[in-house]
């Protein structure tokens, strides 16, 4: 069980000396500034702050995903996919002076980020909206950033929902991947010139992850994808760790300057 102590409350010492007091202990992750690994699972009732906003439950990979992007005080930012919230709230304690803009097609799912803004005590622009047809709930508008969480096979969460390896069928990988693509070529237009996408999936698959990125870089001139740690340009591939986060992969885009 990971935790997301909320940097506008608490550094993530100041908090694990509370928890510690509680009689309970946490790993500190190496390279996420936010996140500890609970010793053993506890109802996030019997946690210091939790009402209060002081803490999320993320896992550590899900946590990457804002550190990525790198949000930035004052920009227009779009959290795509957005339900339930869990990454739209670390961009706003990132950055709580952004504009970010959360959309999911899910009006259900949304309910529940909009109980995570209110939690925490944060703002965002919540709407209901399918990524494949992004004029009809933002125009023309353009971001400075986007986080496009896209749907996926989830096959690097199975630890956490095993019901998953039942569920899925072959078809559903061409048909997420399909998805997928269409979104991104969707939204890609509201990246403002200089702008930065990131991509991120719950899959350990390439056809959605690798192989997505290269086929868009084909299709999209003006696109460039910026390497991740030691990972190549089309993206870093995590798998599930024992004592790590989930399976996850992220990809960096950069749209070009002189593009539009
Ligand atoms: C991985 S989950 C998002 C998790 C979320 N970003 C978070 O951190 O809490 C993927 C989301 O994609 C949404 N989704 C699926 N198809 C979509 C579409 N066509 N347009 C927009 N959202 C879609 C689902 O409703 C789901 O909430």
């Amino acid at each position: 069980m990971w935790l997301r102590v909320n940097r506008q409350h608490h550094d993530r010492d100041g908090w694990l000396a509370k928890l510690t007091d509680s009689g309970r202990l946490a790993h500190p992750a190496a390279d996420a500034p936010d996140a500890l690994r609970l010793e053993s699972p506890a109802p996030v009732s019997q946690l210091p702050g939790f009402d209060q906003g002081w803490l999320t439950v993320q896992d550590l990979s899900a946590q990457r995903c804002a550190l990525l992007l790198e949000p930035q005080n004052g920009e227009q930012i779009l959290d795509l996919c957005a339900a339930p919230g869990g990454k739209t709230t670390h961009l706003l304690e990132v950055a709580p002076e952004a504009q970010v803009l959360a959309v999911d097609v899910d009006a259900q799912r949304l309910k529940r980020a909009d109980e995570n803004l209110q939690r925490l005590g944060m703002k965002a622009e919540v709407k209901q909206g399918d990524g494949r047809t992004p004029q009809q709930w933002c125009g023309e508008r353009q971001f400075d950033r986007i986080l496009l969480d896209a749907p996926c096979s989830a096959t690097g969460v199975i630890r956490r929902h095993p019901d998953i390896k039942w569920l899925r069928r072959d078809r559903d990988i061409a048909e997420l991947a399909k998805l997928q693509s269409e979104i991104l070529d969707a939204v890609w237009p509201h990246l403002k010139p200089g702008g930065t996408l990131l991509y991120a999936t719950c899959s350990i698959l390439p056809e959605e992850n690798h192989q997505q990125i290269e086929a868009f870089l084909q299709r999209q001139s003006d696109a460039e994808a910026q390497p991740l740690r030691d990972a190549p340009a089309s993206g870093w591939q995590v798998f599930p760790e024992a004592e790590g986060g989930d399976g996850f992969f992220y990809a960096k885009l950069i749209k070009k300057p002189d593009a539009n």
